[in-house]
């Protein structure tokens, strides 16, 4: 069954989600060591260097603002989380950062010479709106750089929770807000449409694939429910024997990824890039 989304209520829900007691630190702990895979190609697809003025948008925990300014770009982190900004502050004691929609980006046209964000697509509400506004704050010349997850099947910490829920039967809780396919952009051609339909230029779609390693099935679990929104809402919100089911497909699942030391997961990410033209 294909609902229909409520832009509104989805980005609510996103925005509340990532406010959730905890979940900043939960994500830092789990998500960042594998987020950070992408954060040199994002920065080199958006020619990020000495000088670029540069926005990260999402910043989450500030990685892709703290590796730019690293690499001394005059860099600025914004996300929807002021529970992330904090985070990111205290990692990143000399970046600037600040509570910001990537819907309505609280800045003056052509104010960026790049503008970045890693793994922000799977949460947008709308899609073609806030690539407007990507556009809209970068230079002529100006480089836009987006992350997204890829096919599920190529990233096994996702994919072996969605087909664990989808083994479960599990149908998605009355009270999630129906948003965007999560893996929408996963699609090379319908991620460059995104940009392209923006009107930048010289888009391209490049896959950084890598080997992510955790302890334990435990680890994973409780590492991807503790640290998400849309995935956690998903299951903690099915009743207790189905969330079993969950647990009990996903025990089952994660069996072929076990290596000698814990588990070998295999991920892969799209990253999509082009330049507005001047
Ligand atoms: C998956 S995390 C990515 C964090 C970081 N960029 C990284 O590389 O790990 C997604 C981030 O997007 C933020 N976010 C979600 N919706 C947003 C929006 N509409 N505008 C700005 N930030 C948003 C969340 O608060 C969260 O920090």
């Amino acid at each position: 069954m294909t609902q229909t989304v409520d832009v509104d209520a989805f980005v609510r829900f996103e925005a509340a989600g990532w406010r959730r007691a905890g979940l900043g630190d939960a994500y830092h702990r789990f998500f960042g060591p594998i987020t950070a895979w992408a954060v040199e190609p994002l920065l080199d697809a958006a020619a990020v260097g000495p000088g670029t003025r540069t926005l990260d948008v999402a910043t989450g925990p500030g990685y892709v603002a703290g590796r730019a300014a690293a690499r001394s770009a005059d860099t600025i982190g914004v996300d929807i989380a002021p529970e992330m900004v904090a985070i990111a502050q205290r990692l990143w004691p000399d970046v600037a950062f600040r509570t910001a929609d990537a819907h309505a980006l609280p800045f003056d046209d052509q104010r960026f010479d790049a503008v970045v964000a890693n793994f922000l697509v799977p949460h947008l509400g709308d899609h073609p709106r806030a690539a407007s506004e990507f556009v809209r704050v970068l230079a002529p010349g100006g480089r836009l750089a987006l992350s997204t997850w890829d096919h599920p099947e190529r990233v096994a910490l996702l994919g072996i929770v969605m087909e664990a829920v989808r083994l479960a039967g599990a149908q998605p809780p009355a009270d999630l807000p129906a948003g965007p396919d999560f893996f929408r952009f996963a699609d090379a051609a319908a991620f460059a449409a995104l940009l392209r339909e923006t009107g930048l230029a010289e888009v391209t779609v490049q896959r950084v694939g890598f080997t992510h390693r955790v302890k334990s099935a435990a680890e994973l679990w409780d590492g991807v429910i503790d640290g998400s929104v849309r995935t956690a809402a998903l299951v903690r919100g099915q009743p207790d024997d189905v969330q079993r089911q969950i647990r009990v497909a996903f025990d089952h699942l994660v069996a072929r990824y076990r290596a000698d030391d814990g588990l070998e997961l295999p991920v892969s990410v799209k990253i999509a890039a082009g330049v507005r033209p001047t």
